[in-house]
Order: structure tokens, then sequence, then C-alpha cells
């Protein structure tokens, strides 16, 4: 599986760790920054990220700022993401399980790394339930048309 990966200046240390982990789970990885400590704005990020998970260049991406909700709310504003900014695993099973979240925020000044790794493992790992929750996820994409 491919993934984009993105992230703003306050969460640099945080990426590198969530792509060791992604490279374990045998994901081909597209990082698209920031790659420096100079201040970046991160919806200019998540635009980036998410236009290769839109476009189906990558199957899903995982943004990350300092705290992931800046982030993950400028993510959620293009059409087709269903971003979900989680910070224990409870949360990650269930954004795949039920949400089918195809993008997931992380904070860089919230986390540490073996917890991250564990989100991480967790987000990528579970499938979609489907059933009743696919027709609650489309009642969740037609909001984009209203
Ligand atoms: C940048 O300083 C910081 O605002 C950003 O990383 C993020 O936490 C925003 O939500």
């Amino acid at each position: 599986m491919k993934i984009v990966v993105g992230c703003d200046h306050g969460a640099l240390a945080l990426k590198e760790s969530v792509k060791k982990v992604l490279a374990e789970l045998g994901m081909e990885i597209d990082d698209v920054g920031t790659y420096t400590e100079d201040s970046v704005d991160y919806p200019d990020i998540a635009e980036k990220v998410c236009g290769k998970v839109v476009s189906g260049e990558a199957e899903r991406g995982v943004v990350l700022c300092g705290t992931g909700i800046g982030i993950s709310i400028a993510a959620n504003k293009i059409k087709g993401i269903r971003c979900a900014l989680c910070s224990e695993t409870y949360s990650a099973r269930m954004a795949r399980a039920h949400n089918d979240a195809n993008v997931l925020a992380l904070g860089g000044r919230v986390l540490g790394p073996e917890l991250a790794g564990d989100i991480v493992r967790t987000f990528f790992t579970q499938g979609f339930e489907g059933g009743r929750h696919e027709r609650r996820v489309g009642k969740i994409m037609a909001l984009e048309n209203k």
C-alpha cells in the first residue's frame, strides 16, 4: 500500500518515527515534507497529502502538526477525505472499522514515538467493517455536496 505522509515544523521528529513504522509494515512511503525546522503552514501540507489520496496516487495518508488539530481540520475540508485525529489506539481502530478514515492525523507535540507507533500499526492493519457503517460513511460523504 502506498502511503503519503506530511508534517509541519511541529512534528518533524514524529514524522520520521512514523515513517519507520510504516516501512516495517511494508508500506511504500511518499514523504511530501516539510523537511526542515523552518516554519510552514499546516494547511499547505494537508492539501499536498490529501490531494494525493483523493487522486488515488496514494491509498491513504498521515498528516502531522504540533497538536494534529489544525492539520486534521484542514484535511477534512478536502472533498473525499475522512481524517481522524488519534491520540490512543482505540480511536485509531474505530476510525478504520467504523469511519473508514483514509487519513490519520497525529500531534508531534502530544505523542511520544512508542504510542504513535502503536496508533499507526492499529490504523494501518484494521479493516473497515462495512454494514451499517457503510450507510453512515455514505451520509458523511453526502454532506460534502450540501
Ligand atoms: C504550529 O506552531 C502549530 O500551530 C501547528 O503545528 C499545529 O499545532 C496547529 O494545529
